[in-house]
This record gives structure tokens, sequence and C-alpha cells, in this order.
């Protein structure tokens, strides 16, 4: 591999202050064609937009490209639990995805489906690239398979009782009762989750990228700034464990495209969702006469940035770039990585009302006031996101309705009527409007580096230093006042000024806002250049602009999204639970029940590897008068030695367990879950071995 041609010069993020044009791609992720854009999703086409439309204010050009992801198993079960074919399934969602984001003001250069002919062509010249170069493999293996509907299950797709906890119903890869991680074959009873059927085994031929061959490109390609050292951190844990192949076939009957010399093998539909990315600018090119290589050739001086959101990094930050290596395609600049949403600080719920459906929000509020509210928190780490409704409601009226319109709305009226509404000849207090100028770059800056909520912070000091300054000047008694007519226009051109100002900053977050205040203004509130001040020119009466949120429509959507949750649906990701996934909370108990439970504090005097278990340590545990030994799946997150000595807590009144390596004698207590990682839980200091948990 070509190392030092891939850390070729031109790959570099450039800094947001150099002045030449620059030409950027950008993309959020795709959606899958299979259900309703979240609020949880809203997070990431919200920061791409905002980030995006910034770019093309500062006068670069920049293309925003996006697509329905429409290939794989859970689309064809889909479609076939619609009574309908997949092509119609992916169509109707395409165009619903589509109206939503339109609404909420995401504004894409173009919109594709990865069921497309550009897709087709793209994922085939790829595969074949990677063949030619060495980077498939075939080899044999051997799977659960459904013998009634005649497919293979992936692990999601199998259900049994939970091997740890033996709750019921659980899916083939993790407990949602217990956490308990484990293989489809450990399932009790499993039973396929289409037809019921028991699966067997079945053996069938695979084909694989040869990931490995890429750990040194990789281990390089994330440590040089293509992602955040969060990332490159975590990334590395893996790329330390060592890389697997790559599976990227999936066997008939699956929705996506056969591969070229493989009949009745299908592209797992990672394999051509981000070629997607692609397609879809491959697409907006034919139509708009763009040049394609000039975007994605090796070595172009253009840029690619991917948003998306923490669980999908392996496929972006690993898979993608080996495949555009392997093909001679160019590879990102930077993938930008989010966190989750969260609401009212918890996993949106359906029960509590909080999963909230981009279409329900429409029905109640203004886009606008949530894409303020996720700028005004967004940064560029990946901590999770929080949309507290009532900080919401607070935030929203205090910043955009207090503090921006308030500006226009006390002000402009005295333009309008004492002047005819055209501004004063000059700028009466200029050390207040050079700060407002000299802001520019410090937000331009912030928003280049996607920290949303630091150039909304700077954009709301101009917008309080504009309020302090009408208030000392109080234009409203001076108006009353004879012979100050003049210091009233001086006053209030300047507020407009201001007000025009902050609007150009606000452009990118508020696109509709900004078009009713150009209107009033009579300006195209442009930020390619040096902002100078609008003089002796004409403006329109002032219209209010945006209303303030309120508090009962806000419960009116919460109550919608309560009513419009359907029961426990089938999980929709291919490979990871969907982003903010539905939280499965446990039916309610009574104290009685919950006391029956014997929580103990437990020392691990042991703890030790099992041989043959991928995901299980053995530990044993003091708990006072006895010791127990209980197997626990905390190894990916534990070495043993890290355990011995430590205390936790145990139910040491669960009947013992008969596993393939032996007796668990109870069970330690983590959090635990895929996306997460895993954490022993711990008391205090000073606690007990033995001592009761309540
Ligand atoms: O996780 C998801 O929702 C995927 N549909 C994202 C695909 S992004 C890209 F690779 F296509
Ligand atoms: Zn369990």
């Amino acid at each position: 591999m070509p190392l030092a041609d891939q850390e070729s010069s031109t790959n570099k993020e450039p800094s947001e202050q150099q002045t030449a044009r620059r030409e950027i791609l950008v993309t959020s992720a795709l959606p899958y064609a299979n259900g309703a854009i979240h609020l949880g999703h809203l997070v990431e086409y919200i920061q791409t937009d905002i980030w995006a439309r910034f770019q093309k204010a500062r006068g670069h050009e920049c293309y925003y490209v996006c697509a329905d992801d429409a290939h794989g198993t859970a689309i064809m079960l889909k479609a076939e639990e619609l009574g309908i074919s997949p092509e119609q399934q992916i169509e109707t969602v395409k165009a619903e995805h589509e109206k939503d984001f339109g609404e909420f003001l995401i504004e894409f250069d173009n919109y594709h489906s990865t069921h497309s002919e550009e897709n087709r062509v793209l994922s085939e010249e790829i595969y074949r690239r990677l063949k030619a170069n060495g980077h498939i493999a075939t080899r044999e293996i051997t799977q659960a398979y459904d013998p009634e509907k005649n497919l293979f299950l992936a692990d999601r797709y199998i259900i049994g009782s939970c091997p740890r906890c033996k709750a019921e119903e659980q899916y083939g890869d993790n407990c949602e009762a217990c956490g308990a991680t484990y293989a489809p074959t450990d399932l009790i009873d499993a039973k396929s989750a289409i037809s019921g059927a028991t699966p067997i085994a079945k053996a069938s031929t695979h084909y694989f990228f040869t990931l490995p061959e890429f750990s040194d490109f990789l281990k390089e390609w994330t440590r040089a700034g293509h992602v955040g050292d969060e990332i490159a951190n975590k990334l590395a844990e893996w790329l330390d464990v060592g890389l697997q192949e790559w599976d990227i076939s999936r066997d008939a009957p699956y929705f996506g495209f056969e591969i070229p010399d493989a009949p009745g093998k299908y592209f797992y539909v990672w394999l051509d969702a981000p070629i997607g990315y692609m397609a879809s600018f491959k697409n907006l090119c034919d139509r708009e006469g763009i040049d394609f290589g000039r975007f994605w050739a090796k070595d172009v001086s253009t840029e690619l940035y991917h948003f998306i959101g923490k669980d999908i990094v392996n496929f972006h930050a690993l898979f993608w770039p080996a495949m555009l290596t392997s093909a001679g395609f160019r590879t990102p600049n930077k993938v930008c990585v989010h966190g989750f949403l969260t609401v009212n600080g918890k996993k949106m719920s359906k029960s509590r009302g909080t999963f909230i459906n981009a279409r329900t929000y429409l029905e109640h509020l203004n886009p606008e006031y949530l894409r303020y509210y996720f700028a005004a928190k967004l940064s560029s780490g990946v901590e999770d996101l929080d949309l507290n409704l009532d900080d919401f409601i607070q935030r929203v009226n205090s910043d955009m309705v207090g503090k921006v319109v308030n500006i226009a709305s006390r002000c402009a009226r005295f333009v309008t009527n004492g002047n005819d509404g055209v501004l004063a000849a000059s700028i009466s207090n200029t050390e207040l409007w050079q700060r407002a100028v000299d802001a520019g770059e410090t937000i331009a800056a912030h928003y280049e580096a996607r920290n949303f909520g630091k150039a909304m912070r700077e954009i709301m000091a101009i917008a309080d230093a504009a309020n302090e300054y009408i208030a000392a000047q109080e234009p409203w008694k001076m108006a009353k006042e004879e012979g100050r007519a003049a210091e009233v226009q001086d006053t209030c051109s300047l507020a407009i000024n201001l007000f025009r100002v902050l609007m150009i900053y606000l452009k990118p977050v508020l696109p509709d806002m900004a078009k009713q205040a150009q209107v009033f203004l009579n300006d195209d509130l442009r930020w390619d250049g040096t902002i100078e001040p609008l003089s002796n020119h004409a403006i329109e009466a002032f219209k209010p602009m945006l209303k303030r949120v309120e508090k009962d429509k806000v419960e009116a959507m919460v109550e919608a999204s309560r009513e419009a949750a359907p029961a426990a649906t089938a999980p929709v990701s291919e490979d990871v639970e969907a982003n903010n996934a539905i939280e499965a909370l446990a039916e309610e108990i009574s104290f009685d029940d919950f006391i029956k439970v014997d929580l103990r504090v437990a020392r691990i005097v042991a703890a030790s590897h099992v041989e043959g278990a991928g995901k299980l340590l053995q530990l044993t545990l003091d708990i006072g008068n006895e010791t127990r030994n209980v197997f626990s799946g905390i190894k990916s997150a534990y070495k043993p030695e890290d355990l011995e000595g430590r205390l936790t807590v145990m139910v040491a009144n669960l009947a013992p367990r008969k596993m393939r390596f032996g007796v668990s004698e109870g069970m330690v207590l983590a959090a635990a879950d895929d996306a997460k990682g895993i954490y022993l839980l711990e008391p205090d200091s000073g606690a007990q071995p033995g001592q009761r948990v309540t």
C-alpha cells in the first residue's frame, strides 16, 4: 500500500480563514428507507445543513448530498409485511423523508437513493477494483437459516430465552433484560423471528473484503486528523485488537445489488450505502454538468466531509477509507462524528412521549426553534445532546425572540414613521458597530470547527450589547422630546444595522427568519466579504418574524408522540441498534417483588478467562460468609487482573444455572449495552462484602 500517496498534502483540512474559494462536498448519513425521520436523526441533518449553508454563505462552492439507504433484509421484510414491493416501499418512504427534510429547511443539493443506477454502476466498479487488487476473499461460513422462509438469519432475527437471565423473546445477539451479549447459538429454544421456525445451521460461500491488509494504513489515517481524538482513541482499540475480514455478501433473497460474478449473492447493504454518497453526487453532476472526478479522484484538492453518528464510525473511518484506497479514489478530509439525542436527560422513549417524529414536531412547532436549540447545544465533540423541553422553551424565547427579534421590533417603527423608512447616513457608535463586525471572524471559525454552541454564544453577546445600547438610549423617550429626532434616527438605525449583522451570522441556522429579515431590510444578508453598514438605505415596515414557543404546543407534541407509539417494533438497523433505539422499560413491579431480589456487596477475589468463551470471565466472589462462582459477559470491558480486589454488587439468590463452562451461582450487576459499553457497578469504598443492597 503506497502510504505516502494517501497522505498527500492535498488531503488536509484547510482553515476557514483562507480566502481562496474552496470546493467542498458534504454528506449526512443515509437514513434507512423503512422508517420515519425523528428528532434523533435531525441532530445530524440540522448540524450538516448549518455547516453546508455556512460554507455557501462564505462564498465557497459547496454541495450537500444525501440519499435514502434502500437496501437490506429489514427493508425487504418491511415491504413484505405491508404487502408491497420493496421498490414501492422505498419510493413512498423517500417521498416522506424528503418532505420532512424540506420542512425542516434541510437544503440538500441532491437527495437520491442507493437503489439507483448510479449506485449500481459505482458499486460494481468499486467491487471489481477491490477484486482486481486481490482484496476480495471467498470462503464458506455456516449460519443460522430459516428452513420455512428459506432465508439466512442475521443475529437480530433469531429470538429465544437469554442464556444468562432466562428472559424470554430476546434477540440473538444481546439480552434487553440483563444486557448479556452472546452468540445466537447460545439462546435457549431459539426461533426465527420471521417465521417462528427453529433455525438450522447451513453453510454458504461468502465474499470478504480483506480489511486486515489495511491495518497499517488505517493506523496512520485515523491519527492524521481525519477524525477527532476521542474517535481516534476508540478506533485504536479496535486496530490494536486486530481487524477482521469484512463479510460483504448476503445470500438471496436479499433486496440489493447482485454481485457481478456471483449469481445469488448480493452486496451487503453496508457495502453499497457509503457508495451511495458518490452515487448521489454523480446524479447531481450529470444533471448540472459538474465534474465528478474533481471531487473523487485520488489526490484532488477539493474537500470531502461525512457527518455521521457515533454508532457507525467503523463503517466510515475503517471500511470506507480502506475501500476507497483500494479502488483508487480519494479519502475523506474528515469524518465528523456527533453523539446521540436524549430528551429531558433520557433516551427517547415512546412511553414518555419523547420519541418524537419529525412530522409530529412539525404539526406543533416551528422548525427554526429546533434548529436554533440544536445549534446552541452542538459542539465538535461526540457527547450526547440533550433536548430539555423546558430549557428549549426558555432558550428559544429568551434568545431568538427576546434578544434578536426584539432589537428590530423595538426600533423599526421610529425609522419607518420618523424618517420614511430610510436609515441614517452614518453609524453613531462606531465602537459598538465595529465590535459586532469584528466578532464575525471568531464566529466563522466556530462554525467551521462545528462549535455551533460557541458561535451562538458570541452572537448572543452582540445581541446583548445591542439591547443594552437601546435600553440606555431610550429612543422611545427621546422621540417625545423636542429637537432629538436626529438622535432617535441614529440610535434606531444603528440598532437595525446590528440586527442585520446578527441575522447575517444566524442565516445558516435560521434560513426562514433570514428570508423575512431580507425583505424587511431590503438586503440579501451576504457574508462573503467585509460587512459594511446600510446607510441612507430604505427598509420595509417591520412585521413580526417569530412567535414565542408556547408551552401547551410542546405538551401537545409530547402527547401526540405518546399516542402515536405503536407496540414494540422489530429492530430496523442492519448492524447496530438504531440511533436512539426505543428504551425498553421493564414491566412495573411491586415493592414486595423487588425485595425478593437479594442484592449483596461482593468482593471479586479472583477473575480469569474462560477457555473457549468469547465474552465471559469467571469470577470468584466473596459475599461475607461464602464464596460464589459466577460467569459474567464482561470480558470485552475488563482484564481479569484489573478486577481482582474490586467490590461490586451481585444478585445472590438467583437459582444456580448450568452453563457450558460450569455452574454460575448468581450474577454481577453492570450497566451494559453495545453502544455505550459495559460498566460494572461498584459501591462506595467502605461497603462490606455480604452487606445487603437495597
Ligand atoms: O445507520 C444508518 O442509519 C445507515 N442507514 C447509515 C448509512 S450511512 C452511509 F454509509 F450510507
Ligand atoms: Zn438476560
